[in-house]
């Protein structure tokens, strides 16, 4: 398909969003192509993975940077604009970013995140969910704002939570969504469907019940 919108993938670990990416980009008709996967470690499983595949890799330790947030956001920036990147996601990218970075590429860049935002923002989501005693869980894709875990909602995708739930087997099952709802999500961004209008992200033709926007597992 001509004009697969070039996505570079930020990560942090193990890289279990960015497989789901990638393997919903190898259909032909996908509107994006996952070009490059970034880490700010070395060590991130998922570099090896993409490797696997044959996808461009690349490392920007944040170590080297002795807390200069931007200049370490400068340096991404630059081997993003090298490669020709349009898009950025972010899937279990641990860094805060600063409005350098948040201003280049805003409306360009979405992240996952393991919670039914605004309710819990931050670190720990299953085990906060789980204190605070929630029937239902899930995750996020959204639009990254200046504002940690903030950010016009693209889609959202629940699941029950259960009397015999440990914070892993929440998360195994929030896990699990993350990889269906984050593949849609770049999917009505990249195609252009998915569009800012203030707060809210419109998607073009109006959301019906069956459109990818939101979903509730079993
Ligand atoms: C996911 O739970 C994602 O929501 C969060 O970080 C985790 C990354 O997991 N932002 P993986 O590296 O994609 O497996």
């Amino acid at each position: 398909m001509n004009g697969r919108k070039k996505v570079a993938v930020l990560i942090s670990g193990r890289g279990s969003n960015m497989m789901s990416l990638i393997s919903a980009a190898m259909a032909p008709d996908y509107p994006a192509e996952i070009a490059l996967v970034l880490s700010n470690k070395p060590e991130a499983g998922g570099l090896q993975r993409a490797d696997d595949l044959g996808i461009k890799t690349a490392v920007v330790d944040h170590r080297e940077y002795k807390g200069d947030r931007e200049a370490f956001e400068r340096a991404v920036n630059a081997i993003l604009r090298d490669n020709g990147i349009e898009l950025v996601v972010l899937a279990g990218f641990m860094r805060l970013l600063t409005p350098y970075l948040v201003n280049e590429w805003r409306e360009r860049m979405i992240n996952i995140h393991p919670a039914l935002l605004p309710s819990f923002k931050g670190l720990n989501t299953h085990e906060r969910a789980l204190d605070e005693g929630v029937k239902l869980h899930g995750a996020t894709v959204h639009f990254v704002s200046a504002e940690m875990d903030d950010g016009p909602i693209i889609a959202q995708g629940a699941v029950p939570v259960l009397d015999s739930d440990t914070p892993d087997s929440l998360a195994a099952r929030v896990l699990s969504v993350e990889h269906q709802i984050y593949p849609r999500a770049l999917e009505l961004v990249a195609s252009g469907k998915a569009r800012v209008k203030g707060q809210r992200v419109a998607i073009s033709g109006g959301s019906e019940p069956s459109d990818p926007t939101f979903l509730i597992a079993p």
